[in-house]
């Protein structure tokens, strides 16, 4: 059997990692600037989660929701402490998009309307209605066209009240940076207005922490730097250092009903014993603050340098733009200065590094960088 051919691959191995650095099968060192797309939040093999996983699948690995899971209230409790949601509850399942899909589906069960509201350029996933809020048309396959959506213009606070004031829309849903659109932050007073009108019309808030999340900007998450609550979070990605995981953070003014939601593999004990170890980690090394501060020291030094036409982002979710198409820069990171960093689009470079890189990896980037344009 062979795969079936969506991923355009490097053709590079990667078998083995350390902290920030991954390793191919033959050897070579690579500065891991991309996090396997912002995945790895505390690192490479960190010791303390290999070995919380490996006790945890010698024990049990899985058994299903039916049965009660301390696990599981041990993890929300311990993120309701760090993100500073202790009063929210968590529902646990598999990945961004399905955080999302449960989200919008949940808000929709809130309010019984219909509508959602999403921004020009964002990305939410590619499942049903999580793909129909994502501006990019080609994801979105016919069988997916029932929800009706309407994408306005991010900051543009009018648009939004104009399509709330209809009283018809069951949610909002907005990244809190946009990530694969090219890294753009909201404005806090943005932010702070959609809250309020969201509240005044029944709207319900969703943000989308996905990738802006669990640390990554210097805040627990990215609209913390807004000073405002939401009334649903969605986390993956950073949360299990690549163990698929995700969550849904609720307010309390939703109602949980038996059946409304439900998972086969979401929050099983195995998953749950990484997580656990992923925030004991980062409060341990202070890791958001170290993406705050590395993330400062980056940014700042990236704006000095003559060639890139702007550097967007805050803490260690940083974009910068070129005039020119960055595929050379980037294969010349890659195959020349053995540097993995992603992308957005044509022109935008994007860094999402493990939260634990140093100031002496983030000066290392640096020099390497610097030799490729
Ligand atoms: C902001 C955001 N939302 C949702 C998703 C979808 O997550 P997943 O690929 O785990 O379904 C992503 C993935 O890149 C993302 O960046």
């Amino acid at each position: 059997m062979n795969l079936f051919d969506v991923y355009p691959l490097f053709p590079i191995n990667i078998v083995e990692g350390k902290g920030c650095k991954v390793y191919d099968s033959e050897g070579t060192e690579y500065l891991d600037l991309y996090g396997g797309h912002a995945v790895v939040s505390v690192g490479h093999s960190h010791p303390k989660y290999v070995k919380a996983i490996s006790n945890q699948v010698a024990k049990l690995g899985f058994y299903s929701n039916s049965v009660i899971n301390t696990l599981q209230s041990e993890l929300a409790e311990k993120l309701g402490k760090a993100s500073g949601y202790e009063d929210y509850s968590l529902f646990l399942i598999n990945s961004g998009a399905e955080a999302n899909e449960n989200a919008l589906k949940l808000a929709s069960f809130h309010n019984g309307r219909k509508k959602v509201i999403s921004f020009k350029k964002s990305f939410h996933g590619r499942t049903s209605a999580a793909v129909k809020v994502t501006d990019i048309p080609k994801y979105i396959a016919p069988v997916n066209e029932g929800l009706e959506v309407t994408f306005v213009e991010m900051n543009d606070i009018d648009a939004v009240y104009n399509e709330l004031s209809k009283l018809d829309v069951s949610s909002v849903i907005i990244e809190g940076i946009q990530g694969i659109g090219g890294i753009y932050t909201p404005d806090n007073q943005f932010m702070q207005k959609l809250r309020a009108i969201c509240t005044e019309t029944g709207t319900v808030l969703i943000l989308d922490e996905i990738q802006s999340g669990y640390g990554r900007s210097g805040k627990f998450f990215a609209h913390q730097h807004a000073g405002i609550k939401p009334d649903i979070i969605t986390v993956a990605k950073g949360i299990c250092n690549g163990f698929p995981m995700a969550g849904v953070l609720i307010s309390q003014e939703f109602k949980a009903i038996y059946g409304q939601l439900g998972t086969t593999f979401g929050g099983n004990q195995l998953g749950c014993a990484g997580a656990i170890a992923v925030l004991e980690i980062m409060k341990e090394e202070q890791l958001i603050e170290n993406a705050g501060k590395v993330g400062d020291f980056l940014i700042s030094e990236l704006k000095k340098l003559p060639g890139i036409k702007e550097v967007r982002g805050l803490g260690l979710m940083i974009g910068m733009e070129f005039e020119q198409p960055v595929k050379e820069i980037r294969s010349e990171l890659l195959f020349e200065q053995k540097v993995f960093t992603g992308v957005a689009g044509t022109h935008i470079i994007r860094l999402l590094p493990p939260l634990s890189l140093s100031m002496e990896e983030a000066q290392e980037f640096l020099i390497r960088f610097k030799k490729c344009f």
